[in-house]
């Protein structure tokens, strides 16, 4: 099946931090390929803005390289490349003085969609902002799009909401999640509302528990310095988790619309309960398999950050009331996977002596890697010898139903700057939004700072800590296999 490419409007999108590692790994590669499915007008241009004295040709260069290095082979075409990279162009910039900003204000038409993408650190963005006023850049039309971590608390968050908002209206704001670009992520909501399958059985009254899963292999080799302020709460749970959780609790939007469905989110934010210590448990690899532990890469070596999460979180609405939510995240686990998984209750009575209490329905979403939906379903094991009954997957692959090759399917950066120059604020995070959860997620991060506990080591290529398993057990349900 091919997919369908709806052109955007002509653009003219500068990347502030344009040669940072987010812009070579996933911003240009993700434009080239939107250009190669002609989705990008041939007249749009991408101009890299960053300290750097670079020529244009020099930084054509690094995007060409950029290109060679995170675009798949057989997606390289060396013509659409050369084209490309005439679409782009570059502007020294001082983000914190009148440097180049002149100069940026010349080369900017009028009359195209003009948007900002500040990939740089937070503590930047007024200066951006305000600099974009100044110099005439920005107009009541212009979109600016921020990266992640939005803040590291609430009142960060909300510091930055208000130096974003002293220039920008909300509607011209938007906040990246990536996660709400990956493709399976869009499907939850279409599994969920475009069928009438699911949703009358889509309530406590027959979920017993929800798992939301993102099982990473990789380490924090050469993050380290980030990733020990911020440790798998701030890095996973507070946002992509939290984007995943909303988007299986919400009610239905009225319309698929951007205000209507944050407006949902929100509320799923605003009702889930406080997490109870005992409810959490936070876990830091060990060395192993020819690489060093946790603690290695870690700015501090006697640090409690956690590169392992698991929680049971409450949401208390009429909905869910009595249907716990567990999440687990964290480096260096036994398999690269993101899943999430629904298990029904129980049938209320069986009638089959030889199965009891296992006659559970579980629906799974794989995000990544093979996405698709198994849905989980009893049925009588083939042959002779009785009623015994079995479990089976009605396995949907995506890749196989669909016939789309997985390299045709846009990462979710692409898809996200598409989002970004047709005006569409739907997959992006409301300022209420973000704040809502820093607003959950604080006072979890403060009690674990007050307290000298360490987090429990867990061996690389394992699913996590032991005491994760008891957070299970003690409640009857185990966790799923970590498998790809
Ligand atoms: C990022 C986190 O936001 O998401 C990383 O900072 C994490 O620590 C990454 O590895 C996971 O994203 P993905 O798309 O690979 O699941």
């Amino acid at each position: 099946m091919v997919s369908r490419v709806i052109p955007v409007d002509t653009f003219d999108l500068v990347i502030f931090g344009g040669t940072g590692d987010l812009a070579r790994r996933k911003i240009f590669p993700g434009l080239y390929r939107r250009y190669l499915a002609g989705q990008m007008p041939p007249d749009s241009r991408i101009i890299g803005a960053a300290r750097a004295d670079l020529t244009p040709e020099a930084f054509r260069e690094t995007v060409g390289a950029a290109i060679a290095e995170f675009v798949p082979k057989d997606r390289q075409d060396p013509a659409v490349i050369a084209k490309f990279l005439t679409r782009i162009d570059y502007v020294p910039i001082d983000a914190k003085g009148d440097g180049g900003w002149t100069a940026l204000a010349d080369i900017m038409r009028d009359g195209v969609v003009r948007a900002f993408y500040f990939s740089v650190a937070p503590a930047l963005f007024g200066d951006l902002a305000e600099r974009l006023h100044k110099h005439g850049i920005a107009d009541g039309k212009s979109r600016i799009v921020v990266e992640k971590p939005f803040g590291r608390d609430l009142e960060s968050a909300q510091a930055l909401n208000a130096v974003l908002a002293s220039h920008f209206s909300e509607k011209q704001i938007y906040r990246i999640d990536h996660y709400l670009g990956k493709e399976t992520v869009q499907n939850l909501m279409a599994v969920r509302f475009a069928n009438i399958l699911f949703e009358p059985l889509w309530k406590s009254e027959f979920v017993d528990h929800v798992q939301i899963t993102v099982a990473e292999t990789v380490g924090v080799n050469g993050r380290g310095a980030y990733y020990d302020k911020s440790g798998a709460m701030r890095d996973m749970v507070q946002n992509h988790m939290m984007q995943l959780l909303c988007l299986i609790a919400m009610e239905p939007p009225y319309h698929f619309d951007p205000d209507a469905v944050r407006d949902e989110k929100l509320k799923v934010i605003r009702a889930l309960d406080p997490v109870k210590p005992e409810d959490i448990v936070r876990g830091q690899y060990l060395p192993g398999g020819g690489e060093g532990g946790y603690l290695e890469h870690a700015e501090n070596p006697a640090s409690r950050t956690e590169s392992y999460i698991a929680l049971k979180v409450g949401v208390s609405n009429w909905r869910w009331s009595g249907t716990p939510f567990y999440l687990r995240t964290g480096k260096r686990l036994r398999a690269r996977a993101s899943e999430i998984a629904i298990t029904f209750k129980a049938v209320p009575h069986s009638i089959f002596d030889d199965a009891k209490g296992w006659l559970e329905n579980v629906l799974v979403i794989r995000l990544q890697p093979n996405e698709g939906i198994n849905l989980m379903v009893m049925i009588k094991e083939p042959g002779p010898g009785g009623m015994r009954l079995m479990q089976v997957p009605l396995d949907m692959s995506f890749a196989d139903a669909l016939g789309v090759d997985a390299e045709d399917v846009s990462d979710a950066y692409e898809r996200l700057i598409m989002d970004v120059i047709r005006g569409n604020q739907t997959l992006f995070m409301r300022g209420d939004e973000v704040e809502a959860a820093w607003a959950w997620a604080d006072p979890i991060i403060d009690a674990w700072d007050a307290r000298s506990t360490r987090p429990q080591g867990y061996d690389p290529g394992s699913s996590g800590p032991e005491d994760a398993l008891m957070l299970m057990h003690r409640d009857g349900r185990r966790w799923r296999e970590i498998k790809e």
